[in-house]
């Protein structure tokens, strides 16, 4: 299994996502900022990996506070936390890393127990994550047909969730069922994370996967040759509407005039029930040099104004199923989503 990131005593290890899939290089960071940086970098990204990486941002930063004083220890962990916090706005999973870590600093006694804890919250929220998108890709796995074409967008693998996979977690999971499946994988502009992290992935385990542009999705859909799409999802609002990478809503709605069963697959870390609908989910605009450059090449004629959402919401009447941890959900989803987040 690839390992997205790992905790070495007092370091972090990640992959850097921005140099696959020409090179492997693990970059080791020991401060909040430059956790933080990579983060914001995408070198980690992915919702359940930016909230592990978040927490194991804040546990690092914890470490480097000399103060023994409770009160001015927490003083100096509570701008540590901000500074994680404002990476990246959309993944959920990042919020509900930051605020287990939070109420377990503020549980705590003295210092030393408070730096312990820490460390050990920021490594359970790691295995929990990665022993959720197991358990999805298991109850996903039921709704793939033997012989099905699945189409994808963006990656969702095991660099996204440093477990398992979500939305890719669930074709391995077919695959390991013996399901004799096949992927059309968009390439996912601006940042190419289908072109760059999913064919890597679905290669390294032998899912037969075929890139297409972003634009060709409905070309496919209408020949018939897509059997049903599966994303995953950054935040899931409380009736089940969802923000994913942009392009995922065109996808949704090309793929409800086709027929074509439209799943999500998330664990329930990314859902959030403070949101009544997706109109309330915060959308990261990140810098239009990712439109007008692709790798540091400049593509636009210079001058060239770009606007660039990195996320859309799907509303839950284009969504099939949301698959997590604990089931697969359909309509109506309020009900479903509530009863998920309580047991
Ligand atoms: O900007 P990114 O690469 O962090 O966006 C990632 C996605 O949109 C994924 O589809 C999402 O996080 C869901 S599954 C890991």
């Amino acid at each position: 299994m690839i390992k997205a990131i790992e905790w070495l005593d007092n370091r972090v290890r990640i992959l850097d996502q921005t140099r696959l899939p020409r090179e492997e290089v693990y970059l080791e960071l020991d401060d909040e900022q430059s956790l933080a940086s990579a983060i914001a970098e995408l070198k980690i990204r992915g919702a359940p990996a930016i909230g592990v990486a978040g927490a194991y941002g804040i546990a690092l930063g914890a470490l480097k506070i000399e103060s023994e004083a409770r009160g001015e220890f927490l003083e100096k962990l509570s701008g540590v936390i901000g500074m994680i916090a404002a990476t990246r706005p959309t993944a959920r999973n990042l919020f509900q890393a930051v605020d287990r870590m939070r109420q377990v600093a503020e549980a705590s006694e003295d210092v030393e127990q408070i730096k312990a804890a820490l460390v050990a919250e920021a490594v359970r929220i790691h295995a929990e994550e990665a022993r959720a998108t197991r358990k999805l890709s298991q109850f996903g796995a039921r709704l793939i047909k033997d012989e099905a074409t699945i189409l994808t967008h963006c990656n969702t693998g095991p660099l996204a969730t440093t477990g398992y996979g979500t939305a890719l977690g669930v074709m391995i999971q077919a695959k390991e069922q013996g399901k004799r499946i096949k992927v059309l994988a968009t390439e996912t502009r601006p940042l190419l994370q289908g072109a760059r992290l999913t064919t890597w992935e679905l290669q390294k385990v032998d899912i037969p996967v075929t890139l297409i542009t972003d634009s060709a999705a409905g070309y496919f859909m209408r020949r018939g040759e897509v059997d049903c799409v599966i994303v995953g999802a950054d935040r899931i609002a409380a009736n089940g509407d969802t923000a994913n990478k942009i392009g995922t809503y065109a996808l949704a709605v090309l793929a409800k005039e086709n027929n074509v069963p439209f799943y999500v697959a998330a664990p329930t870390t990314t859902i959030d029930c403070s949101l009544a609908s997706g109109d309330e989910i915060p959308i990261e605009e990140r810098s239009g040099e990712e439109i007008t450059h692709i790798q540091g090449v400049r593509i636009a004629p210079e001058g060239t104004a770009a606007a660039n959402p990195a996320f859309d919401v799907t509303p839950h009447d284009y969504i099939t199923a949301i698959i997590t941890e604990k089931g697969i959900i359909k309509e109506p989803y309020g009900e479903g989503i509530r009863n998920q987040e309580s047991n």
